[in-house]
């Protein structure tokens, strides 16, 4: 597991690099070398230095260096064992990037999403918890009917934006029938989802496709399989004045092209919303994680785009009660449209 830290796409330092040195600022005096009182010691340190999520931050580490997820599922021996000395050494060092406000996700390597083990590594955005709710409402919704189910089964899906390849490898892992073509613009999160799907063996269901939704280019090549059932996404979609209210933890790590949404918001959006229709079948879905002030401001966007033959059927609120999540349907055919005369090959049309 820890080896994932020094293969990181970008991340080079890690405790296999680093020698037992002398001058250790916060490590636990002699004589408190047990898990638990090591977990106190850094929960400790990052409460007085005014590091968020102090003891989950410092159980999630100290766990991680002994071989389990969570401390709570260590084996209770261990809580009280005396940790060995490279342990402490792997602990300090790790801690010391928390201290530095490096995510918890970064820091470990790896983080699940939907029960999938992922590989994470800075810059790719780590998966929210959010973002689990819209893959549970695709899901839930593919299996309410014939409507999302493609030829062979399952449905055909695209995504924009893949990052680690957390919303794609789900669907996959809990559709055996579908296929996916996941696109990000970004080249360490295609790496990092090309690796994912290695890891998790879905790589055979899976195309993988540098592509910027933004820029007028051929997308033909995202349709191995013909037109999709299903464009789901997870875009930049933070204002981008709200940008620099952003934790250090998401400033510092996250590449802002995941967030930034421009001005409203919307700058990927609108691309997403613009292409969907050249890709998608008759009565084909978009689903969407937006901000809260995003339902109102796409449905108005739609309406002022009635050439897309888009519409807003349904929006969803997350688990704070906040409406996040969109399902936009496309009504119908296109007079002219380009997947009707599948497999040509059309630029994409961004209304201005
Ligand atoms: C909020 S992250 C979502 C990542 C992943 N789907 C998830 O939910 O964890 C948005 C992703 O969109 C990608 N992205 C941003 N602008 C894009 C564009 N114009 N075309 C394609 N991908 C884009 C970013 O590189 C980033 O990986």
């Amino acid at each position: 597991m820890l080896r994932a830290i020094i293969c990181g796409l970008g991340w080079r330092r890690g405790i296999w690099g680093c020698a037992f040195s002398s001058w250790q600022p916060h490590q636990p005096p002699a004589g408190l070398l047990s898990a638990t009182k090591v977990v106190s010691h850094w929960t400790a340190v990052f409460e007085e230095k005014g590091i968020p999520e102090a003891r989950e931050s410092s159980e999630y580490i100290v766990a991680h260096v002994l071989g389990a997820k969570t401390f709570q599922s260590l084996r209770p021996g261990l809580w009280t064992q005396p940790l060995t000395p490279w342990q402490l050494q792997c602990i300090q060092e790790l801690s010391s990037y928390r201290l530095q406000r490096m995510p918890v996700q970064y820091i470990l390597g790896e983080w699940d999403f939907q029960g999938l083990n992922l590989k994470m590594a800075p810059p790719v955005f780590i998966p929210r918890p959010e973002t689990e709710e819209l893959v549970e409402w695709v899901l839930e919704e593919v299996t309410k009917g014939p409507r999302m189910v493609g030829a062979e089964g399952g449905p055909l899906i695209l995504e924009v934006g893949c990052g680690s390849g957390a919303i794609s490898l789900s669907l996959l892992s809990r559709l055996p029938q579908s296929r996916v073509t996941a696109v990000d613009k970004g080249e360490a999160a295609i790496c990092l989802t090309h690796e994912n799907a290695q890891r998790l063996r879905l790589q055979d269901r899976i195309q993988i496709v540098p592509f910027d939704v933004t820029l007028v280019e051929s997308w033909a090549h995202l349709l191995p399989w013909g037109p999709v059932d299903l464009v789901v996404s997870n875009p930049p979609y933070i204002f981008h004045q709200d940008m620099e209210k952003l934790a250090p933890e998401i400033l510092r790590y996250e590449d802002p092209v995941a967030l930034d949404g421009g001005e409203e918001g919307m700058d990927v959006i609108t691309h997403i919303l613009a292409l969907a229709p050249q890709l998608l079948k008759d009565s084909g879905s978009v689903f969407l994680e937006v901000d809260p002030q995003h339902p109102e401001l796409v449905g108005s966007w739609l309406q002022s785009q009635p050439d897309l033959s888009l519409h807003l059927v349904a929006v969803r609120r997350d688990f704070c009660g906040r409406p996040r999540f969109l399902h936009i349907r496309r009504s119908g055919p296109q007079r002219g449209s380009p997947v009707d005369a599948w497999p040509g090959r059309q630029p994409v049309r961004v209304p201005g």
